[in-house]
């Protein structure tokens, strides 16, 4: 329809997106095949009805045992150029991704072998494309500091292609206060900083993000709406949301997408964009997240040109990177 066509057509960033949750049942088997890994599944329709979740646990237990299937460099190549591929068709020009590197050391799948990968599609894709991107390292948050701080340690002779870090896995019980000295090393060595905070966990986890971790992004950032100072303090810092609605819906977050509170944050003034977080996982690439959440609430074509320009300015390019799309 005509609103699709619209949401098609405009240029825009993606900026929250986790590689391995681009995993699609298809490339899962043919990797589970290539390397010899057993899945427990019998079918791509076995895999489709296990995305069941009712929190965000239980996707993370079945994100993690699906991430099993990637060993290779090439591995992370493939997975990567076919995500690129899909963001190319909805018209995405700009990406900043997410990679979880110790969902693969942990399984002796060296650091370097992950971020080998990924980075050469990167590449390919600017070449070929002039589709550009960052790369965000994220802790695991479920997982220690010291093994945080190691994972850092292994990404010291790849900080020219590392834009920031990022702390995603179980929020609840793991408050970003939990790796403020990391983040404090992470920003010394010139990296950006951002955090899921307000998926699941309360107001007060994101504003650990901003007073701790001194984030420039919050992932999500749902929550934030039950403290009224808090969202001020969001809107006053011009604080980028990077809000990911058929993932809200998939986890439980909100009720069902009728529900979601993203015209509540325009309408707030917070800077807000629209983002696919998993998409292999959640039912849709990052068109599919617009148009979901846009039938829903009936946003005007205003307000879908105003979470693109965000989708921007809320990104790691520099002014000059913004100008070329905006
Ligand atoms: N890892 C992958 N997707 C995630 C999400 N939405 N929240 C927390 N950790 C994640
Ligand atoms: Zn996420």
């Amino acid at each position: 329809d005509e609103r699709a066509a619209f949401i098609a057509g405009l240029p825009k960033a993606e900026l929250h997106l986790h590689i391995e949750g681009s995993l699609e049942p298809e490339l899962m088997f043919a990797l589970a095949q290539r390397n010899a890994v057993a899945i427990p599944f019998a079918s791509v329709e076995d895999v489709r009805a296990a995305y069941a979740f009712s929190n965000l646990q239980d996707f993370l237990d079945i994100y993690y045992q699906g991430m099993g299937v990637l060993i290779a460099e090439q591995d992370f190549y493939d997975l990567t150029a076919a995500y690129l591929a899909r963001a190319r068709a909805d018209n995405v020009r700009h990406v900043e991704i997410f990679f979880d590197p110790q969902g693969h050391t942990a399984r002796g799948v060296a650091f370097d072998t992950v971020i080998a990968g990924i980075a050469r599609a990167l590449d390919e894709a600017r070449d070929r494309h002039g589709l550009t991107s960052r790369l965000i390292l994220c802790f695991l948050r479920h997982l220690s500091e010291a093994e945080a701080e190691a994972t850092l340690d292994a990404a010291l002779p790849w900080l020219g292609r590392i834009a920031g870090v990022g702390l995603d896995s179980s929020e609840v019980g793991h408050p970003p206060s939990k790796f403020e000295r990391v983040f404090a090393r992470a920003r010394d060595l010139g990296l950006k900083c951002v955090a899921h905070a307000g998926e699941e966990g309360p107001p007060a986890y994101v504003r650990e993000a901003l007073d701790l971790l001194r984030v420039d992004r919050i992932d999500h950032g749902n929550r934030s709406l039950e403290d009224a100072a808090l969202v001020r303090r969001l809107t006053d810092a011009a604080m980028c949301l990077t809000v990911c609605p058929l993932s809200n819906v998939r986890l439980c977050v909100v009720d069902d997408i009728a529900a979601h509170p993203l015209r509540t944050m325009l309408d707030a003034g917070l800077c807000a964009t629209v983002n696919s977080d998993d998409p292999a996982y959640f039912g849709g690439y990052v068109n599919a997240n617009y148009q979901a959440v846009a039938d829903a609430l009936d946003l005007s074509r205003a307000e879908l040109v105003a979470l693109a320009r965000n989708s921007f300015t809320g990104s790691f390019l520099d002014a000059d990177g913004q100008a070329r799309h905006l």
